[in-house]
């Protein structure tokens, strides 16, 4: 290749040159000295042009100064002898993000992540592509302000960021083996320190709320689908045809995100089988999965407190979608997951036929 061919014909006349140039690039890089970067990186490329590393530099300091357009052209240079790493893979995924060409901003990011599956910049920039505007928390907040639910149930509340979000009026219940509460929660909030399964066995949920069922719940706890399933069906037990159920992580980024073993930072189990296992299981119920960062937010209604289909058939459900591989999602994740946009007006229609008269 003529770049390779440069620079070997250029490294043995001058290559204590360019090894020093590198060597001040590096050093002024790390020094996050942007000048000194670009002027090492430039006079670099002046003696060997199209220098991988060299253009490396060139192309980071163009990417952190904006100039998408440059950048990429000097990454693209320093790609010619392949991938740097998974950061260089990264920030061509950055600029073509930049530059609004998100399918090949998508690619570098799995390129990214092929170096380093638990690559936590790519993650972020699939989150931003895959499930752009607000996050989980600014959707559950704007549920309880639209719905006004008078009982609220919570599994999984960690240090209490979401079951916060309840209004001051709502009766609220948590539900943790190891709640870490950092938030003040409202008068009405209690938290049960038991897993969920303990909970339900332990506790009529419906005397819990003076005799009223549950008109919004919030799944959030192991994210395991069996165990996700199994508060699906306890819960709707205790709910009306109107009550709203939203379940956490059920918009996986990619294979690695999704498994049950967590190895990434970012992760999200397998909740994602419970929407498929409720499509073909309760295809009576109306499944949104909303992309809301960073792991996607499902809101069911039409919920059907008298149904006994999944309780059951768990064992035969269970093990049916524990043999369902990643795979199914490949080519068409938005529609198997039911994909809905993050866009507050289109949600808040969802929630119409669920508010009450005395909501209204
Ligand atoms: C992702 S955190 C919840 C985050 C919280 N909902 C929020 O939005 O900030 C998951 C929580 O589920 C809890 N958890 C794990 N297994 C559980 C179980 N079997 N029942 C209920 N909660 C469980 C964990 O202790 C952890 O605090």
């Amino acid at each position: 290749m003529l770049t390779t061919v440069i620079k070997q014909l250029f490294s043995g006349r001058r290559g204590a040159s360019i090894d020093a140039l590198l060597e001040e690039a590096r050093a002024a890089f790390a020094a996050k000295d942007l000048v000194r970067t670009e002027k090492s990186a430039k006079d670099a490329l002046a003696i060997c042009p199209h220098h991988v590393e060299a253009s490396y530099y060139y192309g980071i300091v163009a990417l952190q100064r904006g100039n998408h357009t440059e950048a990429l052209s000097a990454l693209h240079d320093a790609e010619a002898d392949g991938i740097l790493g998974a950061e260089h893979a990264c920030q061509m995924a950055f600029c073509h993000f930049a530059l609004q060409n998100h399918a090949i901003a998508e690619r570098y990011c799995e390129i990214a992540l092929q170096h380093d599956s638990n690559y936590i910049n790519a993650h972020a920039l699939l989150v931003a592509i895959q499930m752009p505007g607000s996050d989980y928390t600014a959707v559950i907040s704007a549920i309880h302000r639209s719905l006004r639910p008078a009982t609220y149930l919570e599994i999984g509340v960690a240090q209490g960021k979401s079951i916060a979000l309840a209004n001051a009026e709502t009766s609220s219940i948590g539900v943790d083996p190891e709640p870490d509460i950092q938030l003040p929660l409202s008068s009405k909030t209690r938290v049960f320190t038991k897993t969920s399964d303990t909970f339900f066995s332990e506790h009529d949920v419906r005397a819990e709320f003076g005799g009223r069922p549950i008109e919004l719940a919030f799944i959030d706890g192991m994210h395991h689908f069996d165990f996700a399933l199994r508060d699906f069906v306890h819960i709707e037990r205790h709910c009306t045809q109107k009550s709203i159920i939203l379940i956490h992580d059920c918009y996986p980024l990619n294979r690695a995100t999704a498994t049950r073993d967590r190895a990434t930072t970012c992760w999200s189990g397998d909740v994602w089988r419970l929407i498929l296992a409720l499509k073909k299981h309760r295809p009576d119920l109306e499944i949104f999965t909303i992309a809301a960062r960073p792991t996607g937010l499902a809101l069911i209604r039409n919920l059907d407190p008298q149904s006994r289909v999944l309780s059951d058939n768990m064992d035969k459900i269970v093990a049916e979608f524990m043999a369902t591989d990643y795979a199914v999602l490949d080519h068409n994740k938005r529609e198997m997951l039911n994909w809905f946009p993050n866009d507050w007006t289109k949600i808040e229609g969802l929630l119409k036929p669920v508010v009450s008269d005395a909501h209204v």
